[in-house]
């Protein structure tokens, strides 16, 4: 029982078994969200739910909400708290999110750090693990604008670090748009309207200006990922952080089974 409460330490009393996963991902534009996200989903089966890709949906539907945000996001600005907020609660409460969900962008100020702790306390809930993932400003711009996308997917590729495989290059060096095609599904990459040097600036002001407070607030579920090294050894340093992740969570839920956590999570 002693091990029980070393482990429980930074977690409420009224730990229960079926409580959800909520991870929330942090970093600045360009620094592999996206990118590390289908790891975390893969690790733990719950969604991942990007309030950017929200948002984005929300301004080509031209929903009232879209109205909103379409010039502060083209500039690199923040949507107003209390919109994204609410866009997350009532996502939050849909079906595929019953075993918990990854929060992509989400909370990006401290007020929205406390709007979404007072959303989960209404169930009893709390975040379980905050994953900062730490990048220099200075590869960043060469990320967001070599970056293409697929809509409906949200997946990201790159020009350079991850080309789709129908990319052919044209004499001057730039890729082909006519061949920029989402690997899985053959439908057409776009670029962002915000991914222009200009705009990252922006984004990379606010980030820096809201940051430090949110890393505080979660700073006994945090973990840092190193950003700065290829995909592929940023997915590797991921899937590690994972596996200890549902270890712990298994053993928190199950602890009459410590001894054999690791081993029986292994078989599962
Ligand atoms: P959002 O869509 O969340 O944009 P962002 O935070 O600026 O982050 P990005 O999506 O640009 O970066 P990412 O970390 O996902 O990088 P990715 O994996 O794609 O938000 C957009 C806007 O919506 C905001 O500016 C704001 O206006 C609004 N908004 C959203 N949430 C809000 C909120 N909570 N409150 C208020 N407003 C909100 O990778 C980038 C590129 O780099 C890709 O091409 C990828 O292939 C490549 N890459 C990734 N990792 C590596 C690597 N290790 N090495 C080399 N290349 C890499
Ligand atoms: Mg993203």
């Amino acid at each position: 029982s002693i091990k029980i409460s070393a482990l429980t330490r930074s977690r409420p009393e009224n730990f229960s078994t079926n409580m959800r996963d909520i991870i929330v991902l942090i970093g600045p534009p360009g620094a592999g969200k996206g990118t590390v996200a289908p790891i975390i989903i893969q690790k733990t089966g719950v969604p991942q739910l990007s309030t950017g890709q929200m948002l984005r949906a929300a301004v080509k539907a031209g929903t009232t909400i879209g109205k909103q945000a379409q010039g502060l996001m083209a500039k690199g600005k923040l949507v107003p708290d209390e919109i994204v907020a609410r866009l997350v609660k009532e996502r939050t409460e849909q079906r595929d999110c019953s075993r918990g969900f990854i929060l992509d962008g989400f909370p990006r100020t401290i007020n929205q750090a406390k709007l979404l702790a007072k959303i989960l306390e209404e169930n009893n809930e709390y975040v379980t693990l905050a994953i900062e993932i730490r990048v220099p400003d200075s590869v960043l711009e060469t990320r967001i604008c070599g970056r293409w996308m697929h809509k409906a997917s949200g997946r990201s590729y790159h020009v350079t670090f991850s080309p789709p495989k129908s990319m052919k290059l044209l004499s001057n060096g730039k890729p082909d748009v006519k061949t920029m095609k989402d690997d899985k599904t053959g439908e057409m990459l776009y670029q962002r309207k915000d991914d222009t040097p200009e705009a990252l600036k922006t984004r990379l002001g606010v980030y820096h200006k809201n940051t430090a407070a949110i890393l505080k607030f979660y700073n006994e579920i945090l973990k840092v990922l190193d950003g700065d090294q290829s995909i592929k050894n940023v997915q590797k340093e991921a899937a590690v952080l994972m596996d200890d992740h549902m270890t712990s969570t298994f053993i928190l839920r199950n602890p009459y089974n410590l001894v054999d956590a690791p081993k029986r999570r292994s078989k599962l």
